[in-house]
């Protein structure tokens, strides 16, 4: 390893994502069911707003929590969902900036940090960069949280238990009873509970339902991305007690400086466009792609985001993905995102004749066993 390259970067292993990555280089028009982010354009009214936002002259560093207006109506919003006194909101560079000041302000080195496995790949790597380690908590064969297990992870080092629901990789929403046993469990222990609530649109069985319901100390992490299919804006929002939100406020003006001015211009604009629609969409093609796979796999019905997570049908995740894509369809291995080679992630954020051919190919690959 060259000798500048600090150790912290050594928590990142991306090795296994770049294989997958490789082999997929080779394809030529793969059915790609592999994409984390809408396939849907953003509306026009956001599109002109960040036109305007651009002409309008607003290219400048905003405030580092955001502008003024943008603050104000999530704020709103937020306190009619929740009406906690002390919650605050800023405006962050992506839901991952918001991560990233979420690790930095309150994780310190050889503290622990609970995420479900599961998991989205960014939460163990950015853990790890700032000194903290991640236990693990193995939610299989039903992604379901048990919290007894998770009492069982807390140790006196624990310092935050990291939920997402809807889950990237398995779709999977959590039911009211887990939010609040989790929401319980870390007000009894005095842990940080962190709630990645990026998918909260893309519910398809009821709206979510958040532990900062349950526990006023949590902390939400959310973002624009998703929703309105604007992941290449970096615009997130984070939103907790004044005290944390102050201190990443701080750190943010230290590394980020602000979220992309003229686009939280948009943002506003953004909120009050219906996506219900697209919704709908995304819905019929989980039912579309669930009853497609019931014959041949073992899936956990997922409620939300565009992801479902079946057992491969044989051998590994990673086997059944090399054949996969031997096949020209290309789907990622269950080990990208767990310390288990049992499953793969089919996104359907594609447009359904892909999805037909891409259940087409499992059908085959079903059949090889
Ligand atoms: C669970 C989860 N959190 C956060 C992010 C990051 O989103 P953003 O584009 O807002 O940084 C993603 C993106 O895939 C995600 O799946």
């Amino acid at each position: 390893m060259h000798p500048w390259i600090a150790q912290r970067t050594d928590c990142v292993d991306s090795s296994g994502i770049r294989k997958v990555f490789d082999l997929a280089a080779s394809m030529t028009d793969p059915i790609n069911l592999s994409i984390g982010q809408p396939d849907f354009d953003v509306p026009e009214p956001i599109q002109a707003a960040a036109i305007d936002a651009i002409r309008a002259g607003h290219n400048t560093y905003s405030t580092t929590q955001g502008i003024a207006p943008l603050l104000e109506k999530l704020q709103a919003r937020i306190d009619a969902e929740l009406g906690h006194a002390d919650r605050r909101v800023m405006i962050t560079s992506g839901t991952s900036g918001a991560l990233v000041l979420t690790m930095l302000t309150m994780v310190d080195p050889g503290d622990e940090v609970i995420i479900f496995d599961p998991y989205f790949v960014m939460y163990e790597a950015l853990a790890g960069m700032v000194g903290g380690k991640c236990v693990l908590v193995d939610t299989y064969p039903d992604f379901r949280i048990d919290p007894e297990r998770v009492a069982a992870a807390i140790t006196p080092r624990t310092k935050m238990i990291l939920l997402n629901s809807p889950g990237n990789p398995t779709g999977v929403v959590a039911t009211e009873e887990e939010v609040r046993a989790l929401a319980e469990l870390a007000e009894q222990h005095n842990i940080a509970l962190v709630s990645d609530e990026i998918y909260r649109e893309f519910c398809y069985d009821g709206p979510l339902v958040s532990p900062a319901r349950f526990n006023p100390q949590t902390i939400v992490i959310d973002g624009f991305s998703k929703t309105y299919g604007v992941t290449g804006w970096r615009l997130g929002f984070a939103h907790g007690p004044a005290e944390v939100i102050e201190k990443m406020t701080m750190l943010q003006q230290y590394t980020f400086v602000c979220a992309p001015h003229p686009l939280q211009w948009a943002a506003i604009t953004a909120m009050d466009v219906d996506m219900s629609d697209h919704v709908a969409t995304f819905r019929r093609r989980r039912d579309m792609l669930l009853s497609a796979l019931a014959d041949d796999f073992e899936v956990v019905q997922p409620g939300g985001a565009f992801y479902v997570f079946p057992r491969v049908a044989w051998g590994t995740g990673t086997e059944f993905v090399h054949e996969a894509i031997k096949n020209n369809l290309l789907v990622i291995p269950g080990n990208i995102f767990s310390r288990s080679d049992t499953h793969f992630r089919i996104s359907y954020a594609a447009d359904d004749a892909t999805i037909e051919r891409g259940i087409e190919v499992l059908h085959k690959l079903a059949k090889m066993r």
